[in-house]
């Protein structure tokens, strides 16, 4: 059994709708476990348990949010090499993977010992509170199912 977390912020709800959407794509794939759960529930002590570990966030002003930011440098302090890793965005306009390349950057860097599993996810909102897009949730779903059919073949 593959245990995946993912972990994502969410300020207006559709980041939080795209990593529901990537769970109901993984779950198309049988022996895989994802928990979803907001970076501020997220247990430090508890991720040994996860095999992976997907990180979503907002574009916020062409980037992750701080939050987002100070969870990646925080995993960099759990041991947690060997570990597979993938992110997603959400985002307005015209910056389409740029807060994905981001923070696949920053989890490369911050975290020893992560493999980064890319191209991430990036996913249009229609306005700054949403909706996300009808094309962006169906990729969402089938992301989660790509990764999940990926790790499993492993
Ligand atoms: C403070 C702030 C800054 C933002 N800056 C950008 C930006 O630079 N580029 C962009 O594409 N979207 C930007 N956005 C739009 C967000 O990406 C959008 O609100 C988000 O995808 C909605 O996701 P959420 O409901 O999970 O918060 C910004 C939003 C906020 C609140």
């Amino acid at each position: 059994m593959v245990k995946i977390l993912i972990a994502y912020e969410s300020k207006y709800g559709n980041t939080k709708l795209v990593a529901e959407k990537i769970t109901e794509g993984m779950k198309k794939v049988r022996g895989l476990k994802p928990d979803v759960c907001e970076i501020k529930e997220v247990d430090l002590g508890s991720l040994q348990k996860y095999d992976v570990i997907m990180i979503g966030s907002p574009n916020h002003i062409g980037g992750p949010t701080r939050g987002v930011r100070k969870f990646i440098d925080a995993l960099g302090k759990q041991g947690l090499e060997g570990k597979v890793f993938a992110a997603f965005d959400t985002y307005l306009g015209g910056d389409f993977e740029k807060a994905v390349k981001k923070l696949e950057k920053r989890i490369a860097e911050k975290i020893p010992g992560a493999e980064v599993l890319s191209p991430g996810l990036s996913v249009r909102v229609r306005g700054m509170k949403g909706p996300v897009s009808e094309e962006g949730l169906a990729k969402a779903v089938e992301f989660g199912r790509m990764i999940a059919a990926k790790l499993k073949n492993r």
